[in-house]
């Protein structure tokens, strides 16, 4: 039988590489990233088995870059979020956000809220962006959350507690490292991994399909044995 993709989640690596190949600045990669996020996020809501869309677009380790190259994703975020929401209506896809929000500014933090809940009735796609996330610290703020509220820390309790609640079936990086950088740590524990050195600007939804082609046909024993 055919594994369903039913969780695929995506670090988004190379737009910096893909401008300087273009003679851009960094920004102009990112600018580009955001469309590959919007062709993406497209070809996942059109195929139904595919339930959630997970994508990596700010870690907590990415406020180490350079204020300006910061300040120009944080303006992005902003524009996107204002002008994707009809788009996110259209395909009825659920935008969900993961990660600690509330290092954001107030006027950021109402834009995502505002696409969060103007979507929640949406019942196709869930797309979760990764803002101000990391695997680690969203493991620490789920345990400290059952301690506060005295919930015994079990596999399961954990589970529910996190920001993202689904085991990833396919965890895909661009641009040619081949590393989890922090990304859904506990959700991935039986992912199936997929590196490319395709940069996230070019990365095409025909690279997604081949992609789903193999997982398909992988025998997935999570430890057991067939
Ligand atoms: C990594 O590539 C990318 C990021 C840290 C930002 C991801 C942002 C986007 C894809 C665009 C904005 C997203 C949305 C949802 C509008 P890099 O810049 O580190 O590339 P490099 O490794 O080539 O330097």
């Amino acid at each position: 039988m055919n594994n369903l993709p039913s969780h695929i989640a995506i670090i988004m690596d190379g737009n910096g590489r893909w401008a300087k190949g273009q003679g851009k600045s960094r920004t102009f990669g990112h600018e580009k990233g955001a469309e590959t996020v919007r062709a993406i996020t497209t070809y996942c809501s059109q195929h139904p088995e595919i339930k959630q869309l997970t994508l990596y677009a700010f870690s907590t380790e990415n406020w180490k870059r350079p204020k300006l190259e910061v300040e120009f994703l944080m303006k992005l975020l902003e524009r996107y979020f204002k002008k994707e929401l009809n788009t996110y209506l259209e395909e009825n896809i659920r935008f969900n956000p993961i990660g600690d929000l509330s290092a954001f500014s107030t006027s950021l933090q109402k834009t995502i809220l505002n696409v969060s809940e103007a979507t929640e009735h949406c019942t196709g796609l869930v797309q979760s962006l990764a803002l101000n996330y990391g695997g680690k610290d969203e493991i620490i703020r789920a345990v400290q959350k059952l301690q506060n509220d005295n919930i015994p820390i079990t596999e399961s309790s954990l589970s529910e507690t996190l920001d993202c609640t689904q085991e990833v079936d396919i965890l895909i990086r661009t641009g040619g490292e081949h590393r989890i950088s922090n990304f859904l740590l506990w959700q991935s524990a039986y992912a199936e991994l997929f590196f490319t050195d395709t940069l996230w600007p070019e990365f095409k939804s025909d690279e997604l399909e081949t992609i789903l082609t193999k997982f398909k046909k992988i025998e997935r024993r999570f430890g057991g044995l067939n």
